[in-house]
């Protein structure tokens, strides 16, 4: 009995702690190297939510993925424009102000989650039912003013 209870306790920690990592920014640059090395963990077609609040380092966050994968383009943010997509192979997401499932829906934002290229999308929350079911969080924390926690799970 005691094995198993081991085993049990082993596997639950291993199911928390699963690819999850915490990294301390102390610089907007910081934050690109982080971003770019974590880029050569993703697979194609992962999506990955990009949570924190406004000014949190998202934007510049998907500017160090795209680095990561060797799109030359400058990343800009994609506010107005909802999604820009860099040559099929990233789809960086903002969805600050999208109002309505129906208008996510409308203009079709569900339909690049299943392209093979990796998605990035900021302000998840707005679109959360188009979502799917198996997605990558990273999660970055305002500590000051140029200081951030960046989670990855
Ligand atoms: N360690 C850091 N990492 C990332 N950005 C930092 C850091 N320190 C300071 N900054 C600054 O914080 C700001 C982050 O802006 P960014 O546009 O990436 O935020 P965001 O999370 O995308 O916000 P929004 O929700 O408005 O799109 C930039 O002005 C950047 O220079
Ligand atoms: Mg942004």
């Amino acid at each position: 009995m005691g094995n198993v209870s081991q085993t049990i306790a082993k596997s639950v920690n291993s199911y928390y702690n699963r690819d999850m990592a915490e990294f301390i920014s102390k610089s907007r640059e910081d934050t690109k190297a982080f971003a770019c090395a974590y880029a050569k963990t993703l697979k194609r077609g992962d999506v990955v939510l990009l949570d924190g609040d406004m000014g949190a380092g998202k934007t510049v966050f998907a500017k160090g993925v795209a680095k990561g994968l060797g799109i030359d383009e400058e990343v800009t943010s994609p506010t107005y424009a909802y999604m820009n997509d860099y040559d099929g192979r990233l789809f960086h997401y903002d969805c600050y102000r999208i109002e309505s499932v129906e208008q996510a829906e409308q203009l079709g934002l569900a339909d690049y989650f299943d392209m093979g290229g990796i998605c990035l999308i900021e302000w998840s929350q707005n679109i959360a039912p188009l979502l799917p079911p198996v997605v990558k969080r990273v999660r970055i924390q305002k500590r000051g003013e140029n200081e951030r926690i960046i989670i990855t799970e």
